[in-house]
């Protein structure tokens, strides 16, 4: 084994540098060492839509793309999913550990206590039209929710950011479910402390409703919730950094990471999984859509990703999930279109070629419609989900001392300087 460093040559000028090597890195600042004249700015790598750069150091989530490896602070996603609960890997992801049962008990409590959505809020809630696209309105209100708590920018103080922090895991669901029933011309249903988390959610969605409060139903939710709750430098964890690398509140910078979950290519796609199953609408039209998508003109939605170049691990447990859904709702008539679509799909050169496999969202939205849950609803899912994983990379980002405010670099390639020419001479 030799040096951790790596040797570079520069061609321009023959002058060779050593760029120390870390953690199979290096600092893309020290490239600016290298010039072909003093004056120069120096040599900046060129990235774009950040494939190959690490924007921090992080001990929340570990992604083995090549072999479908997902761990959430070192444990499996498997064994979270089968044993644990959607508070429990929220304070894993946030603290760093499993709590005992005692701080399990007092996170859980601190969560209730902080589930008093503000008068003026619901008000505003009822003030979108009932036909707004929820993730819209939930963007709004995530935003809104710093307007209420000023203190929030207080970021220094760690017992604020805690409060927050609470505030959010709480609150997004409610606002979640408040607008629903406000679309569906329902009386709100208030948050019921008896309750666990994923079930209280349902209950606030579909109170009095039985059969889609059934103990399968609550179990695949609070499961879903937890596939969902971390994926490391994704585009949303990513805003939630960038943004909060500008020092505002959390309220702002959750909201800003909604934004960026809401587009089809994050956490809309299950909505567009969905709406593209609708589309194919028998199992005979497969063939022609899948040859369209290797045409190019559609994506097969649900399917790739930037890091998972093997069975994406998430994707697996939800067909689990499925299964208990599906056995008290019977089984959703998309699922056959679904199922097939990923055989033939899985054994084409388009799809083998490129490793495109089904994604998180290949089948969460099945088990959504199979709920009751409308189409519209489906990233709000993927929100509730992954606030708590945001917040645990907000919560690292706060104290890394690497960090400063996020302020890439371009290559110029616009214009040297010119005259500004009246309009009468254009
Ligand atoms: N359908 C058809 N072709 C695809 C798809 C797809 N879903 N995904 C990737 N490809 C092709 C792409 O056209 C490219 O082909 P070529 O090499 O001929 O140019 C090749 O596969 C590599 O894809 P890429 O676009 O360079 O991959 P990326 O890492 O930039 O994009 C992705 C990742 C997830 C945005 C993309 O796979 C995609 O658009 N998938 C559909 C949307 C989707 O399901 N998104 C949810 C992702 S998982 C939930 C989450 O965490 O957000």
């Amino acid at each position: 084994m030799g040096k951790d460093s790596l040797t570079l040559t520069d061609n321009r000028t023959n002058k060779t540098y050593e760029i120390d090597i870390a953690d199979s890195t290096i600092r893309a600042k020290d490239l600016r060492q290298i010039k072909v004249t003093d004056d120069e700015f120096g040599m900046m790598s060129y990235d774009p839509s950040f494939e190959n750069t690490a924007s921090c150091k992080s001990s929340v989530t570990y992604i083995d793309g090549d072999n479908g490896i997902l761990r959430y602070r070192g444990y499996p996603i498997e064994q979270l999913a089968e044993s644990s609960s959607q508070l429990e890997v929220s304070k894993l992801l946030i603290d760093g550990e499993l709590p005992n049962e005692k701080e399990l008990k007092k996170w859980t409590q601190d969560i209730k206590d902080n589930n008093d959505i503000p008068e003026e809020l619901i008000k505003i809630v009822e003030s979108f039209p009932n036909n707004s696209h929820p993730m819209g309105v939930l963007i709004s209100l995530i935003a809104a929710l710093s307007t209420f708590y000023p203190d929030s920018k207080n970021i220094t103080n760690e017992r604020e950011n805690y409060l927050n922090i609470c505030r959010l895991i709480a609150q997004v669901p409610i606002l979640a479910a408040y607008y629903y029933r406000h679309s569906q011309g329902l009386k709100v249903v208030p948050p019921d402390n008896s309750l666990s988390y994923a079930e209280n959610f349902l209950n606030m969605l579909f109170e009095g409703d039985e059969k889609k409060l059934h103990p399968n139903l609550v179990s695949a939710m609070d499961t879903l919730l937890i596939l969902h709750a971390d994926h490391e430098q994704n585009c949303s964890a990513s805003v939630m950094r960038n943004v909060g690398s500008s020092e505002p509140d959390p309220y702002s910078a959750v909201s800003a990471a909604t934004s960026a979950l809401y587009g089809p290519l994050h956490g809309g796609a299950n909505e567009a999984v969905l709406e593209m199953l609708n589309l194919i609408e028998t199992t005979d039209n497969i063939p022609v859509f899948l040859d369209k998508v290797q045409k190019k003109e559609v994506k097969l939605m649900g399917f790739g990703h930037r890091v998972y170049k093997a069975y994406d691990p998430r994707a697996k447990y939800i067909k689990k999930a499925a299964d208990s859904v599906f056995e008290v709702t019977g089984t959703n008539p998309l699922l056959d279109i679904a199922l097939k679509l990923e055989s033939i799909a899985l054994s084409e050169d388009y799809f083998i070629q490129r490793n495109l496999y089904p994604n998180v969202d290949f089948y969460s939205g099945l088990i959504y419609q199979s709920m009751g849950i409308p189409t519209e609803m489906f990233t709000v899912l993927f929100t509730i989900g992954r606030t708590p994983g945001w917040l645990a990379q907000w919560k690292e980002f706060l104290a890394d001392k690497d960090q400063k405010i996020a302020r890439p670099r371009q290559v110029y390639t616009g214009y040297d300087a010119r005259d500004y020419l009246d309009i009468s001479k254009r």
